[in-house]
């Protein structure tokens, strides 16, 4: 039995037509950009997610631009984050004139390495720091992070791109954090129709901020009070994510069953040992990370082609070796475990509504892949 790595169809029953009628409505109500449809939306994400307020904006790349642009970040500043991540982090901070420095990765988490991050800060003295929490969980030094930012005044934006519903110590991840960035990509756990994403703010004042920059710096319609630019949420994506949000709890209820029966069931197979969250941080099932010798590993993605099991290289390769970094990559802090995690990362097909037979097909064919 074939299965994907990913698959978006897996509707509840009644959504198809839920959504019909929502996008009728918007559609009806020529409610295209901005808009009731996305104000109450972002009410509600701020709600869910316990943050101060959240900003809708046109897509997650945006997200991260607009708050180190209202962090205070432009030309010639540098900004750290961590070698293993989406291209968009350190796209994000050249787009917005300053200079990305990389730290190397902890491989009991494969999160930012806070010791190397303390030795970067010290070294480079940054404008700011972008901490992803990559793959659905987050470093086990969270907390040490976010103080040790306070206390130095390092603005310390939370790339959250793949963290909806991880909750840390407790609490929803972005609600403790000073700025938080997400996507709405159709492929994150809450997913859009399109393009989308949405800045996370700890006080009104940083949303105001945010929301002017998103929307070509407007004071009043033809009043601009800075050089802001056109970052604005669709109405229609407003209304499809307001909808999930109906959804959302059966769908990460899913999705975090199916993470901690892989893990299970991968700690047996010898050759691919998992990675996971660590304590105190309950991951939200959007990736499970599995660590196959880099040597090995094309011939168990073989394997998986020919019996047509999915599988992702989530991240294939480092910040810092990628041709499009060169010319811009401002220093590199630490060894090369993010190089290492891109050449050996197999991510087994995880979605909401994945079946157990799916499932159980995917770790009986990796299995078999990993003692070839
Ligand atoms: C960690 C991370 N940061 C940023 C982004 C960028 O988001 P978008 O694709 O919505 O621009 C993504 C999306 O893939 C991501 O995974």
């Amino acid at each position: 039995m074939p299965v994907p790595f990913i698959d978006l169809r897996r509707f509840e029953p009644d959504f198809m037509d839920r959504w019909m009628q929502k996008a009728r409505h918007v559609t009806e109500n020529t409610m295209f950009v901005g808009g009731p449809v996305v104000s109450d939306f972002e009410k509600r994400l701020a709600a869910v997610t316990g943050a101060r307020a959240a900003v809708g904006c046109a897509n997650g790349t945006d997200a991260l631009q607009l708050a180190l642009r209202v962090a205070g970040v432009g030309p010639g500043d540098r900004v750290l984050l961590p070698d293993a991540t989406f291209w968009a982090t350190f796209e994000a901070v050249v787009n917005v004139g300053a200079i990305p420095v990389t730290v190397d990765i902890d491989m009991t988490d494969l999160q930012m390495d806070f010791d190397l991050f303390r030795q970067a800060v010290a070294e480079y003295r940054p404008k700011a720091a972008l901490l992803v929490h990559l793959y659905g969980w987050c470093t086990a030094r969270l907390d040490d992070f976010r103080q040790f930012c306070t206390e130095r005044r390092l603005p310390l934006i939370e790339d959250g791109a793949q963290c909806f519903g991880v909750v840390w110590r407790g609490r929803p991840i972005y609600a403790d954090a000073w700025m938080a960035t997400t996507s709405f990509y159709p492929a994150k756990v809450l997913g859009s129709c399109g393009d989308a994403g949405a800045v996370f703010c700890s006080t009104q004042e940083l949303a105001d901020a945010i929301r002017l920059h998103g929307n070509h710096g407007r004071v009043t319609h033809y009043l601009h009070g800075v050089i802001g630019w056109n970052s604005r949420m669709a109405g229609m994506d407003a209304a499809y994510l307001d909808l999930c949000l109906d959804y959302i709890d059966a769908r990460l209820a899913s999705r975090i069953e199916a993470a901690r029966w892989y893990r299970e069931q991968f700690a047996g197979v010898a050759g691919l040992p998992v990675v996971g969250p660590p304590d105190g941080c309950d991951d939200n099932g959007y990736l499970v990370a599995l660590i196959a010798n880099p040597e090995k590993r094309p011939a168990i993605e073989a394997h998986l082609k020919q019996r047509g099991i999915g599988f992702g290289n989530v991240y294939p390769s480092a910040m810092s070796e990628q041709p499009g970094a060169r010319g811009w990559h401002g220093g590199h802090v630490g060894g090369d475990n993010a190089r290492v995690l891109g050449r050996s990362i197999l991510n087994p097909p995880l979605f909401s509504y994945i079946t157990r037979e799916e499932q159980q097909e995917v770790v009986a064919t990796f299995r078999e892949a990993a003692g070839k």
